[in-house]
């Protein structure tokens, strides 16, 4: 299938759905969770499996999120606290990223997407590190979707970063204390520049943010599925929007005054 014809399916897809174009998140967040109990489901001795096919279902998502003209896809990739599973399983992740980065090149091209990183990237082997940033700079000019990988990210972690650096400028007398606020905060996480999320989706049953954009969150609408991240498919990925799309987002006003507005 061409890519003419692939994009006219995808269009079909989203009328099917039933989402409406003008109500379209501009930026998903996803925590990717469940490859290792879908390896232990399908009967494989190793999670390996799992976290393996799992690239499969992300390049899916990225490719129904770019023929959907979303903007930003910010994908839970490895946590901070991912580095406390055993060594094999954490090698394992480690070579299937080197992996996925080489591979998935001409798919990112192909779809416009930029890809960035947020987290201590500089933690990661630096084989790894080193195909991330080239890839990063590949798509750098890319002007599709904004795919994020958080990679050695903590979202307690980035909060903490961004107070050192902070408090760093005040030692110096370069910002004021009165002069912090929400809007310097923000420029000085992972995703200074960024939109928050309006929609997280969460895969494999689990409800809780396990440490993922505590900041960025705030007011983005929860979406769980029992789904494991291998089996997510686009369907899963239209029903979340579909969802998404039946929520009522008030930030803090009332029904009377969004109906009035
Ligand atoms: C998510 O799947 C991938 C990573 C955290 C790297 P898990 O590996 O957490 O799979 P489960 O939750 O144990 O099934
Ligand atoms: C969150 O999943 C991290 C990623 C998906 C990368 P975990 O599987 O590590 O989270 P917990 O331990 O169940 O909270
Ligand atoms: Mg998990």
């Amino acid at each position: 299938m061409n890519a003419a014809v692939d994009s006219k399916v995808f269009k079909a897809n989203r009328l099917n759905a039933g989402l409406d174009p003008e109500h379209m998140p501009e930026h998903i967040a996803v925590i990717m969770d469940g490859n290792g109990r879908w390896a232990k489901q399908q009967g494989f001795m190793s999670r390996v499996r799992g976290h393996e096919v799992g690239v499969e279902a992300l390049r899916r998502i990225t490719t129904a999120s770019a023929e959907l003209g979303l903007n930003y896809l910010t994908v839970y990739a490895f946590s901070t606290e991912n580095w406390n599973r055993p060594k094999a399983e954490v090698d394992a992740l480690m070579n299937i990223l080197m992996t996925a980065l080489e591979k998935e090149l001409p798919t990112l091209m192909g779809n416009n997407v930029r890809l960035c990183a947020i987290g201590n990237v500089e933690t990661l082997p630096s084989k790894a590190n080193k195909k991330l940033m080239s890839v990063i700079q590949a798509t750098a000019k890319n002007d599709g979707l904004t795919l994020t990988l958080a990679l050695s990210y903590g979202s307690q972690d980035e909060m903490v970063q961004a107070i050192r650096k902070i408090a760093q400028k005040v030692a110096e007398g370069t910002i004021l204390p009165a002069d912090i606020n929400e809007a310097a905060v923000e420029q000085h996480l992972f995703t200074a520049g960024m939109p928050h999320p309006d929609l997280m989706i969460r895969t494999s049953g689990e409800q809780r943010i396990s440490n993922y954009m505590l900041w960025q969150l705030a007011y983005a609408e929860l979406y769980f599925t029992p789904v494991l991240w291998p089996d997510f498919d686009a369907t899963g990925l239209y029903d979340a929007i579909a969802a998404f799309q039946k929520r009522e987002r008030r930030f803090g006003q009332t029904t009377e005054q969004l109906t009035a507005e």
